[in-house]
């Protein structure tokens, strides 16, 4: 891995010709192999990324994430791991899967959810539901457009 500038990279596990770029933040995260980070991206605590995922600039990745292997990124993704957010008190971590070769489009919010097999994301969508594999979805909220 070259050493990528103004990134923080701490206790980051990452994987063989894995690709990271400036300005990324890994922390104790695991990235597998052939994978690529763009800049600005924002990888949380115990995030684990599979194999040959592209991860495009400025997405955010908090703890909770699980993406499996071939999957893309958009840029601009907002995964959310808090349904609930407040300043003070206790907090449920709410856990989402990415599975093998789904992507999701630019500037797309997931809330804890499951996302199937090879579905795809429309631009600018808001997951809100578990989505099946091999569909294509897209809108606010993100609703199957059709089989893929
Ligand atoms: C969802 C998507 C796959 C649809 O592509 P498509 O099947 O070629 O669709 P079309 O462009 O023919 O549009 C079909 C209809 O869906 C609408 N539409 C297209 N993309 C949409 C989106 N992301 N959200 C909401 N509606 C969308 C179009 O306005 C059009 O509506 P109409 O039938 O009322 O005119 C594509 O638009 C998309 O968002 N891909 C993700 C791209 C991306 O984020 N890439 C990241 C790399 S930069």
């Amino acid at each position: 891995m070259s050493k990528p500038k103004y990134s923080i990279i701490r206790d980051a596990v990452v994987g063989r010709n894995s690709r990271i770029y400036d300005h990324v933040n890994l922390y104790k995260c695991q990235i597998g192999k052939n994978s690529k980070v763009d800049a600005f991206v924002y990888i949380e605590e115990g995030v684990i990324i599979g194999d040959r995922v592209k991860i495009r600039a400025f997405s955010f990745i908090p703890s909770g994430v699980l993406i499996e292997d071939d999957v893309f990124i958009g840029p601009h993704v907002t995964f959310i791991n808090d349904k609930y957010p407040r300043v003070r008190g206790q907090w449920k971590l709410l856990k989402t899967i990415v599975k093998k070769g789904a992507s999701i489009g630019a500037g797309s919010v997931i809330l804890p959810v499951t996302i199937g097999k090879n579905s795809l994301i429309g631009a600018g969508s808001v997951v809100t539901k578990d989505i099946p594999d091999n569909v294509l979805v897209q809108g606010n909220p993100a609703k199957i457009i059709r089989r893929l």
